[in-house]
């Protein structure tokens, strides 16, 4: 098909709900695009953190294909050997926690803040978020998300949501109360600019979390999976959070989240 064909069906069947530009993506290869006009394009922007290791490198294509081959699903009543593998392999590489596995980021995150209410008790409903944060797409999460723009056309959220000012540690302590179950931001936020965590703002808390009863969840869905030079954003800081949720550069391309808490917290 012609990219004005493509993009012709796509006017007829897809709904619009993203913006996109006028280019037909047929195969990728590295850092490389390659459209349906012949064109090769260097991919700088490697699909909002998702391709970490560029496009279909030849040992996760392996992988898949082997995968594919011998077994695609299993119900949530079994067992399965790679899925306790990954989780050991994640949880060597942060902080020893325990793993939920889902297939997005906002799925991940969804899980987290259930778990937080679920870990506190019930009088605990709020949730503390920065402002410029990007958190997903479903209700939760979209109220997590400190940004107007996501907000038009869906009020009102969910409530119990407070969002504060990123790296403001006043607002922060100001914001925070025996009520709040959760902080819930990036160590480096992504959709919002790269704005960088400081260590005292993370450290901050953290202290507040545990003075508070909260839970600390930290959202590496971007900054996870080596993204930053270390497997997770949280590691260049001294701090520990509770939960981590990450996404993306795990799957390359495959759908699949996971969500990391801490041994207490995932019991
Ligand atoms: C920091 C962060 N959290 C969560 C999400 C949502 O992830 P997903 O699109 O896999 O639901 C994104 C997506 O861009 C993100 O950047």
């Amino acid at each position: 098909m012609t990219t004005q064909e493509t993009i012709k069906l796509f006017d007829k069947y897809v709904i619009a709900n993203y913006g996109r530009l006028p280019r037909v993506i047929v195969k990728a290869q590295g850092s490389y695009l390659f459209d349906a006009d012949g064109n090769k394009i260097l991919d700088m922007f490697p699909g909002w953190a998702v391709s970490g290791i560029g496009h279909c490198h030849p040992k996760v294509v392996e992988a898949l294909r082997k995968q594919a081959g011998e077994l695609l699903h299993i119900d949530n009543t079994f067992y399965s050997e790679p899925q306790g593998k990954l989780a050991k392999l994640l949880s060597e590489r942060a902080f020893g926690g325990k793993c939920f596995f889902c297939n997005s980021g906002a799925e991940a995150n969804e899980a987290a803040l259930k778990l937080a209410r679920l870990h506190t008790p019930q009088e605990k409903y709020k949730f503390i978020t920065a402002e410029g944060s990007f958190h997903g797409r479903t209700f939760a999460t979209v109220t997590a998300t400190a940004q107007p723009k996501y907000h038009e056309g869906f009020l009102p959220l969910l409530p119990g949501f407070v969002y504060v000012p990123f790296n403001d540690i006043a607002a922060l302590e100001s914001a925070f109360s025996d009520e709040v179950a959760a902080v819930l931001v990036e160590p480096i936020q992504g959709e919002g600019g790269i704005n960088v965590a400081t260590e005292e703002y993370l450290q901050a808390i953290r202290r507040l979390c545990d003075e508070n009863g909260a839970v600390m969840i930290l959202d590496e869905v971007q900054t996870g999976i080596g993204r930053t030079g270390k497997w997770f954003g949280y590691q260049h800081f001294d701090v520990v959070p509770d939960i981590i949720t990450m996404a993306k550069a795990l799957g390359g391309g495959v759908a699949i989240g996971a969500m990391m808490a801490n041994k207490e917290i995932a019991a």
